[in-house]
């Protein structure tokens, strides 16, 4: 059972992808790797980390004068549900438990908190000093399946704005349209994750 595990886990970690999903940070993978992580979990990392990196190059593009930790907004992606190593049955069904109980995994292999604090916060957008590292996981963690959420994406655009002294409107429209475009792959995205066992 546990070599199957494995053999899935490890597939899931370096299967391409259609579209193809970026590799996830080494790190990462080797942290998953070490959380006998499930499959379906590895699976879904490599969806959201891929989209958190879209969204940085557009932003990288579109706004360079955002300050943006890349690194921690990737590693974030691509551990936010380790949790659910522990908690599994959130993989396929409601719940919070996993969110701090990730934070303590993270902190527990010697991740930083400053990196590990995603785990805990992704479901967190709406607390009142969400830094941006922070509201671009969240984002990825919604619209890799094509959700969108007007309150995540209201705080982003309030961030855009400033920073580029566009008009809010403006920087709505521009983010509206990455979105969008990402959007449009979300069920090649929900197709590979679901091809992953949840155990
Ligand atoms: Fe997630």
């Amino acid at each position: 059972m546990i070599v199957v595990t494995a053999t899935a886990l490890h597939r899931a970690l370096a299967d391409p992808g259609t579209p193809p999903l970026r590799p996830l940070p080494p790190e990462a993978a080797e942290l998953l790797l070490r959380s006998n992580a499930p499959a379906r979990l590895a699976a879904h990392l490599r969806a959201v980390h891929d989209v958190a990196a879209q969204l940085l190059d557009w932003l990288g593009q579109d706004y360079p004068d955002l300050v943006v930790d890349d690194r921690a907004v990737r590693f974030g992606a691509a551990t936010h549900d380790i949790g659910k190593t522990r908690h599994p049955e959130e993989l396929s069904g409601p719940g919070s438990r996993h969110e701090p109980a990730g934070r303590e995994l993270l902190i527990g292999y010697g991740v930083p908190p400053a990196l590990a604090r995603f785990a805990a916060s992704h479901a967190r957008w709406d607390s009142p000093d969400v830094t941006i590292e922070e509201l671009l996981v969240s984002l990825a963690d919604k619209v890799w399946k094509g959700r969108r959420e007007a309150e995540l994406e209201n705080r982003v655009v309030d961030r855009l704005a400033t920073v580029s002294g566009q008009q809010r409107w403006a920087a709505f429209l521009a983010l509206d349209d990455v979105l969008a475009r990402i959007a449009e792959e979300a069920d090649a995205r929900l197709d590979f994750q679901s091809r992953y066992p949840v155990d």
